[in-house]
């Protein structure tokens, strides 16, 4: 759809108006966990890149942190909850299988006239979302949305596997979409995935091939499970690739990018994409030292913290990128 300026031509696009983040007040330091497993803040800094996480409360829902989120994006958005005409949820560590987190959302911030629902891409699951709701609004369905990226991964952890519970931690970071016309805003999403690999990263428990028993919980099948390493040497080669094509198909030069932000995976896994680019890291947004490994909830809280840093400007070029389970992975071009 597109609409028509002084004889000119406008693209209709989607435009981020307002970013909002929340992070659970328990800080669980690299420290704190030498007391529980067998690790060492030296082993978790030089691997990881990570010092600490946040850990949600028991009584402490994927849908609270969502709506204080929410509550941050919609004032900068100078918008009210009843104005928002959809809301997405992108999590793997939503409240409960059913209903979804979004309408449980829906419900807490009183967004009486939204459509909600939740969608599941693991770690890619905010730019999925992102996908999602730009092509939403570029085709007419919906003008305003509030998306989502928002996980209480603590709670499907095993705090005795040293390998995956030093890595996660709890969080939310939401965005207000609205339509536009002009230069700025989305320009382009694109998305992957190879089920082949669907074993490198998943929580097998609890779903319809293994529904919740005792044989489940004894077997730990409720829990993350993580093959580390062999993850880590895909995710390189496929990130540099994904930036560079994402770039390539849209006609900007790498020296043209503002700011990268990527999923807050592994300071390793970022350094290495950015050597592999060329890429300044003055130009790579880099917060897992504070909160982990936070799935879908990494880029939109990465860019909360950039924009309201006034780290990216209007007419920047921003590129998002992540990686996932599934395997999934995607970028997104924006135009700030
Ligand atoms: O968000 C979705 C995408 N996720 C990712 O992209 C994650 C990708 N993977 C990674 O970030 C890294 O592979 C990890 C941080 C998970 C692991 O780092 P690594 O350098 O690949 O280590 P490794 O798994 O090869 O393990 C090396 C050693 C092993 O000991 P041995 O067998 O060499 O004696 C592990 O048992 O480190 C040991 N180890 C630990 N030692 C101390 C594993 N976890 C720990 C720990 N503390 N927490």
């Amino acid at each position: 759809m597109r609409v028509f300026q002084g004889g000119k031509r406008l693209p209709l696009r989607s435009r981020i108006t307002g970013t909002g983040s929340y992070a659970p007040e328990n800080v669980l330091t690299n420290f704190d966990l030498e007391k529980k497993v067998d690790t060492s803040d030296e082993w978790i800094t030089e691997r990881t890149g990570i010092k600490e996480r946040r850990i949600a409360r028991d009584t402490e829902t994927t849908s609270d942190l969502c709506l204080e989120a929410s509550k941050k994006a919609l004032q900068a958005a100078h918008l009210k909850p009843g104005e928002i005409e959809l809301i997405i949820v992108a999590t793997m560590s939503g409240d409960m299988p059913m209903p979804s987190t979004a309408s449980l959302l829906q419900k807490k911030l009183h967004a009486k006239n939204a459509a909600a629902f939740d969608l599941n891409a693991a770690c890619s699951g905010f730019l999925y979302g992102l996908s999602v709701a730009d092509n939403f609004i570029k085709g007419g369905t919906f003008r305003k949305i509030l998306l989502v990226g928002a996980e209480v991964m603590s709670k499907f952890i095993d705090w005795q596997d040293r390998s995956t519970c030093v890595l996660f931690g709890d969080g939310a970071g939401a965005v207000i979409l609205e339509k536009t016309t002009g230069q700025r805003g989305i320009l382009s999403t694109r998305l992957f995935s190879d089920g082949n690999l669907w074993d490198f990263i998943c929580l097998p428990g609890g779903g319809s091939q293994y529904p919740p028993s005792s044989k489940t919980l004894k077997n730990k099948l409720h829990f993350i499970k993580m093959k580390g390493n062999e993850t880590f040497k895909i995710a390189v080669r496929t990130l540099e690739k994904l930036v560079v094509d994402t770039l390539r198909k849209n006609n900007i030069k790498l020296s043209e990018l503002a700011m990268l932000i990527p999923h807050q995976a592994n300071l390793r896994i970022i350094k290495a994409t950015a050597e592999r680019l060329n890429l300044p890291m003055s130009k790579v947004a880099v917060n897992l030292e504070r909160y982990g490994n936070t799935s879908s909830a990494s880029i939109p809280i990465a860019l909360d913290e950039v924009v309201r840093k006034g780290r990216i400007k209007k007419n920047d070029y921003v590129l998002l990128e992540a990686f996932g389970a599934g395997l999934t992975w995607a970028s997104a071009l924006i135009r700030w």
